[in-house]
């Protein structure tokens, strides 16, 4: 069989990504990140699509050049089409198809989620169906069970906020910038993170739904309460920070370990942006050390939103459904939607 080599377009959120795949090999993975929206505290949909605008072109010849492919080699195209900012969605999507009818090539869609999904199995051919995978990024927190290719059953998600989102609102409470993740994570390192209690909610329930506006409120309340001027001591900001963080890892690995056992599932894959934590990290990898499982993270530049994820999987689905299946140029971009069913075209 031919080789497949892939651009693949990712720009759903705030990143412009492009990247080169031959085969599951990623070639080049350029990601161009906008810091237009930290001083607004939060991404500005029309910016966002506007700064892509300007940044799409060469952030794909950057991608062609590292490659060392000229768009002659290409045999597809994929790019993301959902979840995300529709303006944004819409500026990946709308070159995908633009250069996918110039070269007569096939253009396939690819939901972000699922992207982030599987980037735990890129560079880690070991990781084999079944798998649990818990999303924790800025807009998603879900522990599906996949059982194959593109057979995702949810088992849970956010009812409100997502892990990111919730590290970015009390990143923002802190005045630390937008994203907060990152910042949050750095000074947690020599915080102690028993310091202060914050609740960790439906921790002991059964079912695998996760909440974080409620640890949200109660460190905006406690910080009204215990420092009204604002947080100005380094070492009480450390240890803030690393209280936060213990509250919302503590959820989430406990979640996911019961998922684990419950549907005696071996293979564990965390992925998104929140997957870059460092002490989320550690602390899966301890966890894994005392249990018969094996975690699957990827590494840092696939945790943050990236092209080289949405070729990968543009490989699989290539690998599992065909060219065939991925020759209409029909499909729209869907700004809000999880994937609940098999993939398909
Ligand atoms: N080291 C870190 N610790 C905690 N959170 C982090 C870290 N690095 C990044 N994040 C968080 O990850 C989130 C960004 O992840 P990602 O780019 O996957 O989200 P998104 O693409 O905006 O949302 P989604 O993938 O759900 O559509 C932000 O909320 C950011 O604060
Ligand atoms: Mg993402």
């Amino acid at each position: 069989m031919n080789d497949r080599i892939i651009l693949a377009i990712e720009s759903s959120c705030d990143e412009t990504s492009a990247a080169v795949i031959q085969n599951d090999t990623v070639l080049s993975n350029i990601i161009s990140s906008q810091t237009i929206h930290e001083q607004y505290g939060g991404v500005i949909p029309e910016l966002a699509s506007r700064a892509h605008l300007q940044a799409i072109s060469l952030i794909i010849e950057k991608a062609m050049n590292e490659a060392q492919k000229e768009f002659a080699d290409l045999t597809s195209i994929a790019v993301t089409t959902e979840p995300g900012l529709a303006g944004a969605l819409l500026v990946g999507s709308s070159f995908a198809k633009g250069l996918g009818l110039k070269l007569g090539i096939p253009v396939i869609p690819v939901h972000h989620i699922e992207g982030h999904m599987y980037s735990g199995m890129l560079e880690h051919p070991e990781c084999t169906f079944p798998f649990i995978a818990l999303i924790v990024s800025g807009g998603h927190t879900s522990i599906f069970l996949v059982k194959e290719f593109g057979q995702e059953i949810v088992l849970g998600s956010t009812k409100d906020d997502a892990a990111g989102e919730a590290f970015d609102k009390i990143g923002k409470m802190l005045g630390l910038g937008y994203p907060a993740g990152p910042r949050i994570d750095a000074l947690a390192k020599e915080g102690n993170p028993k310091a202060y209690q914050f609740p960790r909610a439906l921790i002991h329930e059964s079912h695998y739904d996760f909440s974080f506006s409620g640890l949200k409120t109660s460190v905006r309340y406690f910080l009204q309460r215990e420092f009204p001027d604002g947080v100005h001591d380094e070492s009480i900001l450390r240890d803030i920070c690393a209280s936060v963080q213990e509250a919302i890892i503590e959820v989430l690995i406990h979640k996911l370990l019961r998922a684990s056992k419950e549907y005696r599932i071996k293979n564990i894959i965390v992925a998104g942006g929140v997957s870059a934590n460092s002490r989320l990290r550690s602390a899966l990898q301890s966890a894994s050390e005392k249990r018969p499982i094996t975690i699957f993270l990827p590494k840092l530049s696939y945790c943050m939103d990236n092209a080289a994820m949405i070729g990968f999987l543009g490989s699989l689905k290539l690998k599992h459904l065909g060219e065939e299946a991925f020759q209409s140029l029909q499909f729209t971009v869907n700004s809000r939607a999880i994937r609940t069913t098999r993939i398909s075209s």
